[in-house]
């Protein structure tokens, strides 16, 4: 089999769930697509782009089916797979396979009706599934740093996100799984985990059941049940040298036991992507995203007066549903504000059948995307800013594998996620070292190891 995948890194982690339950049914990964029986593709819906991108693939696969490989089955998993349906298997005649994010345990059982003449679907959505048991293959292999999912699903209906219709309710995973991963992890010489959901800071574990049924657990359970805080600091207590890092946290569900979390273990990275979306109270209520900006701030505070060197991300939306001129100053003046070490921006892309789908989507994209880069063109003076804050301190870097420039330097990452560039002397991938930073660009330090 050979396996591609778009999108968040959720979509990385669950292609390594994939791998797993496929090679326990005697399939290997092949990095050559030509070699493949199996194709898969995980996909993303998250923006208009991001499917189209899938299609061009799409139509890659074909013509290697066409000219190379007559007999390859093709798949498609996730939240194209889930948004899209049976509909794929009519636009995409070449797509044997349709697979949404819960029903991979059924993969092999939907080969096999492929392998009989039929076209295989399933998109069922559970309120249980967390693939708990499987153990990833990993695929990303650096043998440093792994991504751990400890929630999957949405139930936050942000206006203008597919997300809750595509991964469904959400739901935590059992933590002694996550632990029991973690440890094995940390066992086999990895370094750091990244713990993955799209909502981490509403994690809650007690004893299985969608989080929707909290309420209606024994009381027994609900004292006995397992919060993010809680999660982090058993996931942090594993090793000193096993580094915690997480994602995505939701400004309206982070809680300062988590903030306090993070500043107690040294081994919990002090870094923290929290989505804002929009610094226009208007927008950001259109958004439904379930706090203000003046809430949004005071977490920003509360971060920054117990962890005063956190580095901070965010994502942000130009050109949502009646955005004016105004409301994209607010968003230019937040950001002047929080002065972000990082940001994700994208243009707003509207998505079939979310309530803003119902909004009129009246900025132009000319508009979006002058808005887009003047957001863009902040966030790099700010990035540079913090970058070059860092020059003439020294800091830890975690190697992680070898500069793409050059191959006589390594590159690594301090806690705060910022990516560093060193020369190798005698160290090795996976190794700690203390770097002193002596130059950089808004997007690398560069340093030397003392
Ligand atoms: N769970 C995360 C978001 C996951 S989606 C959160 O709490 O915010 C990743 C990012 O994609 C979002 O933060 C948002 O900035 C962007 N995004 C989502 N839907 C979008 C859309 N319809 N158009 C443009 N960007 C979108
Ligand atoms: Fe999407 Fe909002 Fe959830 S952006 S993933 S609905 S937190």
């Amino acid at each position: 089999m050979y396996i591609e995948s778009y999108g968040c890194q959720m979509n990385f982690s669950d292609s390594e769930i994939v791998t797993s339950i496929l090679s326990k049914e005697g399939f290997d990964a092949t990095k050559d697509i030509t070699q493949a029986d199996l194709v898969f593709v995980n996909t993303c819906s998250i923006r208009e782009k991001a499917e189209l991108t899938v299609r061009k693939r799409l139509e890659f696969y074909n013509s290697i089916k066409r000219n190379k490989n007559p007999k390859m089955l093709v798949g498609v998993l996730g939240c194209m797979a889930e948004r899209l349906k049976e509909k794929f298997l009519e636009e995409e005649k070449l797509v044997d396979i349709v697979v949404g994010p819960d029903s991979y345990r059924d993969l092999p059982n939907l080969i096999t009706e492929v392998e009989d003449g039929r076209k295989a679907v399933n998109v069922f959505l559970s309120l249980e599934e967390t693939y708990a048991d499987i153990s990833p293959i990993r695929l990303r292999g650096n043998g440093v740093s792994a991504f751990v999912s400890i929630t999957r699903g949405c139930d936050n209906m942000c206006s203008f996100c597919v997300v809750p219709f595509t991964r469904g309710r959400e739901r935590s995973r059992d933590p002694e799984s996550i632990i029991e991963e973690c440890r094995e992890l940390f066992k086999n010489g990895y370094k750091e985990v990244t713990l993955l959901g799209q909502n981490v800071d509403s994690y809650l574990w007690y004893g299985g059941g969608a989080k929707k049924d909290f309420k209606k657990a024994s009381k027994d359970a609900r004292e006995n049940s397992v919060r993010f805080a809680d999660l982090l600091e058993k996931v942090a207590k594993i090793n000193p040298l096993l580094r915690v890092r997480f994602s995505t946290s939701n400004p309206q569900d982070m809680s300062i036991d988590v903030i306090d979390m993070i500043s107690k273990y040294n081994n919990i990275c002090k870094y923290i992507h929290l989505p804002v979306q929009s610094g226009s109270d208007k927008i950001l209520k259109l958004m439904k995203r379930g706090y203000n900006r003046s809430e949004y701030i005071k977490l920003i505070d509360d971060i920054k007066k117990r962890i005063p060197d956190c580095a901070i991300s965010m994502d942000m939306i130009s050109g949502f549903c009646s955005e004016s001129e105004n409301d994209h100053l607010e968003t230019l003046s937040l950001m002047d504000y929080v002065k972000y070490d990082f940001g994700y921006m994208f243009k707003y892309s509207e998505r079939p059948n979310t309530s803003a789908a119902r909004m009129k989507d009246d900025v132009s994209d000319t508009t979006k995307q002058r808005r887009l880069s003047e957001i863009i063109a902040k966030q790099q003076s700010h990035s540079f800013l913090h970058m070059n804050d860092k020059i003439g301190q020294t800091l830890e870097v975690l190697i992680e594998g070898v500069s793409k420039k050059s191959d006589q330097h390594f590159f690594g990452r301090t806690t705060y996620n910022s990516t560093v560039v060193f020369e190798k002397k005698e160290k090795k991938i996976g190794d700690y070292v203390m770097v002193k930073i002596e130059n950089c660009t808004s997007a690398t330090l560069q340093g030397k190891i003392i």
